[in-house]
């Protein structure tokens, strides 16, 4: 094996000057120090990766890595001849922290932590993808990354239409990919639940259903007598096994899926099977038309709190993620303002708004949530009434909402539509790509974005972890769509939440771009290929 493996570094040299890698992947790695004198290491079919015995995720990692580069896994060992070794024991604060080492020694990978080893072998599948055949060459480098946040993540809508489970999992691959480590699923909203709740068997049966959706552009409730709908049901529902299963497959990518059960609002699928929930007993039907609804969940029903538990409580069980996203958005009180059950509710508490009565309810299950270990993080409008003691918002408005939360000392995660919402057009002429919701987000618009607002102190600064892009599904109802729509402003938005701000460079994204596209068409994944 030594006599091959110098056979090996022989011909390396004869190859010197033809190695295509240059590590300029996506997002770019903190520091990139390629060897002068174009020594490279040969990465041949059927040659070793060692990782520590005895870990399971190590063990998991080097299957990756035998996925993405063809390497065999055996646990190290001193005798070991392995051209590959990955190793924990960096000493760095940050877990996702890593370096790989590629010499005369071989290739050599070092994380803070298991996941910092991941994305090490992320890095290092994305730099040969142009290379083809069973021999790969790998130029002596030395890098050291870390990412800039710890919250990275990226939301799916599986209300609006129903995703499959393979495609789940196909978007949980592609976030991977780009070092998302947040998977936000929308799980429930006006027109489909989606989320199995063993106590109420009825709801996601019923609720998951629902016969037509309106064509074309939304005209809202007040026109949908002049709508036009298409005759094709829209339908399904995850099972909890099948949570489970998606949660496991997340897991080893090191990625913590966060479920969404938007309340008070988005609720009209729940009160089309529970109608006594809302404020005047329906009847409700799943809503086939996009907007927002008056319906809402009743704050003075002892019911309504009734059934959240019981949802929430299988959320739980089925989700391990210490946040919890319970929603909170678009939640019109104008039906609390008329309903004796809210206003005898208002009276109870001395509240004088309808906007504390939703942090009424958010502070029951803040509580509800507490008690299993869990925190909530809710969209912008749960700051209107007050925020409950330990929320976390979610600032999708703009900015503004981020900022005061940052300011009460609360935590924050940046998704300002302006510059995250990738159900947007992403390009000028409209008629070159598929009905969206509307706006106009190009991919450089996703790249200029800065999570952290100048008008913070560096304290204030600290209380936003991450940022994060959102898919709303509306009008995207194909898996194929759905890829269109996020790549590659999903590779703009991994440099946000990865990179300082003073590392990025628009124009330098763009030339690396073209390496990361075709892994996407490797991968056979849709992605937009005009840029703007
Ligand atoms: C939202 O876009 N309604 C959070
Ligand atoms: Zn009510």
């Amino acid at each position: 094996m030594k006599r091959l493996t110098s056979f090996f570094m022989a011909a390396a040299m004869a190859f010197a000057g033809y190695a295509n890698v240059t590590y300029q992947v996506i997002p770019l790695p903190r520091s990139v120090n390629m060897e002068p004198g174009g020594n490279v290491v040969l990465l041949v079919k059927g040659m070793s990766v060692a990782y520590p015995a005895e870990n399971a995720k190590m063990l998991r990692n080097a299957q990756f890595a035998q996925e993405y580069l063809g390497v065999i896994p055996e646990v190290a060992s001193k005798k070991s001849k392995a051209i590959m070794k990955i190793s924990l024991g960096l000493q760095n604060p940050n877990p996702d922290a890593y370096t790989i080492t590629i010499n005369k020694k071989g290739i050599n990978i070092q994380g803070a932590s298991e996941s910092g080893v991941f994305y090490a072998i992320q890095t290092l599948r994305k730099s040969i993808e142009g290379e083809k055949g069973d021999t790969i060459r790998l130029p002596y480098v030395t890098i050291q990354d870390e990412p800039r946040f710890g919250y990275r993540g990226a939301m799916l809508d599986c209300a609006r239409h129903f995703f499959p489970v393979e495609f789940v999992k196909q978007y949980i691959d592609v976030l991977a990919l780009h070092g998302v480590n947040k998977f936000h699923w929308h799980l429930t909203d006006d027109q489909g639940w989606r989320f199995e709740v063993k106590a109420l068997p009825e709801l996601a049966k019923k609720a998951g259903y629902r016969p037509h959706t309106i064509i074309g552009k939304n005209v809202g409730l007040r026109d949908a007598a002049n709508a036009i709908f298409d005759d094709t049901p829209e339908e399904g529902y995850y099972t909890q096994n099948q949570m489970k299963a998606i949660v496991e497959y997340a897991a080893e990518r090191y990625i913590t899926v966060i479920p969404e059960i938007d309340l008070p609002g988005h609720m009209v699928a729940a009160l089309s099977v529970y109608p006594e929930l809302g404020c005047t007993g329906g009847p409700y039907s799943v809503w086939c038309q996009w907007g927002i609804s008056d319906d809402v969940l009743c704050a003075g029903n002892p019911k309504t709190l009734d059934f959240l538990k019981k949802v929430y409580g299988e959320l739980c069980d089925v989700f391990p993620s210490k946040f919890i996203h319970i929603g909170g958005d678009e939640s019109p009180r104008r039906k609390w303002q008329t309903c004796p059950k809210c206003q005898a509710k208002m009276k109870e508490l001395g509240l004088t708004k309808e906007a504390e009565l939703q942090t009424y309810i958010n502070k029951e299950m803040e509580k509800f949530l507490a008690e299993k270990g869990r925190e909530l993080i809710g969209w912008d409008e749960t700051l209107e009434g007050g925020l409950s003691e330990n929320a976390t918002v979610m600032s999708w408005r703009g900015y503004k909402g981020g900022i005061e939360a940052a300011r009460q000392h609360h935590r924050v995660i940046m998704t300002p539509h302006d510059n995250c919402y990738v159900d947007y057009y992403q390009l000028k002429d409209r008629y070159a790509q598929p009905l969206a919701i509307g706006g106009y987000l190009p991919v450089s618009k996703v790249y200029s974005m800065e999570p952290i607002p100048a008008e913070l102190t560096p304290e204030e600064g600290k209380y936003i972890m991450g940022a994060q892009c959102n898919l709303w599904t509306e009008y995207v109802e194909s898996p194929d769509q759905a890829m269109y729509m996020l790549l590659p402003r999903l590779a703009a938005m991994s440099e946000v939440q990865w990179m300082l701000p003073e590392a990025k460079n628009y124009e330098n994204f763009c030339k690396r771009l073209p390496l990361l596209q075709q892994a996407y068409r490797r991968l056979g994944y849709k992605y937009c290929t005009a840029i703007e």
